[in-house]
């Protein structure tokens, strides 16, 4: 992602000299972090938030086989520094992203001889810090816990899954923190007691294990994902967590602060704590829509393996890609094309199944304009699909293929190290590899079964979107019937706040022959507001041709919307119950708005001021039809069109489990 124009770039550096040299400030003023040792030498840090304090005297530090980082440091110096530019992304939820904050540096010297610095960073709307081993003579630290707390001064309601939640696919639930005694996954987000908002997760996860938490003494302490197998050195002591080659930053420790639920989605911390793009000419990655061969393998119709009801054909693909040239969808992906799905153990990404030939269908795509998106399942053995990945990434861009669904299903995958987790600092190490491989061959990465994301699309746009949520297919194969309506009204302000989601929205018939008590929880209408409301640059319309063609006029929203924004705004929302979003296309004065209900029917408003002044546009509304029910009547809609400026409010009814589609063309 370039830099596009920097407004003011203005480094002031305070060594040891102010009276609140170990206090920062917000650019508006609004926040302050502090930082203190305390007698002992821990560090620790506080927030306030308008003068209330939020987070209490938090502690700080990393314990390490090596030395003990969490006590007997001295202060060496402070430095502050403000910087504020704007830059611009390859593709995302916003064209130009404006990151401005104050920082601090506070550098420690320990006793071990090791120095270490604490780096925060402090925005209008949020925070955040990392540890840092500045160049200095190496010593390879072995990181057993790292104590890093955050003491809420409230008991606030928490938004989380638990941390043994395999591959993040689990249901949000909510409950005050001190009610939480399980160990969490990060991310978390806070509805506070003063009606405010917090989102709790990391940033620029790169080489460490993914944090978790879990709540003891009043406070949310950090919990590192351990090594598997890997006893500690010290006896007692509990297991490594992380290596650390000098010099090494760790993630950001980053919690997005703000009054309102708009301002917490329009929150752009995560990706401003990541590095700039690292793809020299990122050009050749492009947002898509697209359909595959998928959901009939969910719902049993196809199957991956071999056989009379093989998906991955020859001649089914090729009517997938017809159908997506005349319906202007960009790609189509296609799992169960090449060997090993009969065992799941030894899966061959270079050698299709026979009735799959990839010559064929490569000239068939470049004939048509129309993208194939590979699909890679490891089957969870990163090990193998790591030593191979330049021969698999070469025979996919040979063949004219620029992105690949990857998969591992299990949440203990087989790396290089042995089994491990796949959200430990091995599995952490396997991604990036694969995303960095990838980039060289001009292959973007739809990750499945990833570790939670953390904003390193913005280093790597080629990691487009990760699955880490129970997506659609639960509603397809779930023993419990499937997803209810309000998960997909909580998704938007948990999961989708760390990183694009492939949650593969529009399902289109709602029948379920081999499990009639499963079923999407859902209306037609809800269908097309997901494909709004759950962002993804890789975005998925995941139902049979067949079933869009039984409904061509709703399939026209799915035609028309795009999967890449100028700007995107949450119009009106509340966690679990419904979620209103605008998004101006990118390039274009165009707006998509989408909406979706949780089991109860409510009316959507929706005041169209972020339309410019005195310009006409054109809407174009899909909406349930009066009596449409997910349970009894979902595929009843109306559409309507008419004109509108910016002084108008549109109202919009949603059924139970309900939603809406809109698209506003400039006139
Ligand atoms: C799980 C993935 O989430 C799903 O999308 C895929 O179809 C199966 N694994 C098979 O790879």
């Amino acid at each position: 992602m370039k830099h596009l124009c920097s407004l003011s770039l203005i480094i002031c550096l305070f060594i040891s000299c102010s009276p609140k040299q170990n206090h920062l400030l917000s650019p508006n003023k609004s926040l302050e972090v502090a930082f203190q040792l305390t007698e002992t030498g821990a560090p620790q840090y506080c927030v306030n938030q308008d003068n209330e304090t939020v987070i209490d005297w938090s502690s700080l530090g990393l314990v390490c086989t090596e030395a003990n980082l969490t006590d007997s440091f001295s202060i060496v110096s402070y430095e502050q520094s403000s910087y504020d530019e704007t830059w611009e992304t390859v593709w995302g939820e916003e064209r130009l992203i404006r990151d401005q904050h104050n920082e601090m540096i506070v550098h420690l010297a320990h006793p071990s001889g090791i120095r270490m610095d604490i780096v925060f960073r402090c925005f209008n709307d949020g925070f955040a810090f990392r540890y840092v081993f500045p160049e200095q003579t190496p010593i390879d630290l072995t990181v057993t816990d790292e104590v890093t707390e955050y003491r809420f001064t409230a008991d606030h309601d928490a938004w989380s899954i638990p941390w043994r939640t395999e591959y993040y696919e689990g249901l949000w639930t909510k409950a005050p923190l001190s009610q939480k005694t399980d160990t969490l996954c990060s991310p978390i987000t806070l509805e506070l007691t003063n009606g405010g908002y917090a989102f709790v997760h990391e940033a620029a996860l790169t080489d460490y294990p993914a944090e978790n938490f879990y709540i003891t003494d009043d406070a949310l302490k950090l919990y590192l994902t351990p090594w598997l197998n890997h006893p500690s050195p010290i006896t007692n002591n509990p297991s490594p967590k992380a290596y650390i080659k000098m010099p090494f930053a760790s993630p950001w420790r980053m919690v997005i602060l703000t009054k309102t639920l708009p301002e917490m989605v329009a929150s752009r911390i995560m990706l401003n704590l990541n590095e700039p793009c690292a793809i020299e000419d990122p050009s050749w990655i492009k947002p898509m829509k697209f359909i595959g061969i998928w959901w009939g393998m969910h719902m049993k119709s196809m199957t991956w393996e071999a056989g009379p009801k093989h998906g991955a054909t020859t001649a089914n693909m090729e009517r997938y890609m017809r159908f997506a040239k005349d319906h202007h969808i960009d790609a189509v992906l296609a799992e169960g094309w090449n060997l090993g799905w009969e065992t799941w153990e030894h899966f061959d990404f270079t050698t299709p199944y026979p009735d799959w030939d990839m010559d064929y269908l490569a000239a068939l795509a470049q004939e048509l304009g129309v993208e194939i998106i590979g699909h890679n399942e490891t089957g969870g053995n990163a090990a193998d699909y790591e030593r191979n990945l330049d021969t698999i990434y070469r025979y996919h861009a040979k063949h004219g293929i620029h992105a690949i669904k990857t998969g591992y299903v299990s949440p203990i995958i087989r790396t290089k190290d042995g089994l491990q987790w796949n959200k430990g600092q091995s599995g952490v190490r396997h991604y990036r590899k694969v995303i960095e491989t990838a980039a060289k061959y001009h292959i973007a990465i739809d990750n499945h079964e990833p570790v939670m994301p953390t904003g390193l699309q913005r280093t790597y746009p080629n990691l487009m979107t990760q699955e880490g949520v129970r997506g659609q297919e639960w509603n397809a194969w779930s023993q419990d019937g499937g997803s209810p309506c309000n998960h997909v009204t909580i998704l938007p302000f948990t999961r989708v706040m760390a990183g694009p989601v492939d949650y593969t929205p529009g399902v289109f018939a709602f029948e379920n022959p081999v499990m009639p008590q499963t079923r999407v929880h859902s209306t037609l209408m809800n269908q097309l507001g997901l494909m709004v409301c759950i962002y993804s640059p890789l975005q998925m319309a995941c139902d049979l041709p067949e079933n869009y063609l039984k409904h061509p006029e709703a399939f026209a929203f799915i035609e028309r919307v795009p999967c890449d924004w100028e700007r995107s705004l949450l119009v009106d929302g509340k966690i679990g119950e419904f979620c209103i979003f605008a998004r101006q296309e990118r390039g274009a004065e165009n707006w998509y708005i989408g909406g979706i209900t949780n089991e109860e029917s409510r009316e959507a408003v929706v005041p169209l001021s972020f339309l410019p002044e005195g310009q006409l546009f054109h809407a174009h509304l899909w909406r349930d039809a009066a009596f449409a029910d997910w349970q009894t009547n979902p595929y009843a809609f109306v559409q309507e069109e008419l004109a509108v400026t910016n002084a108008d409010t549109l109202f919009i009814p949603m059924a139970p489990g309900g939603g809406f589609a809109a698209e506003l063309l400039q006139q």
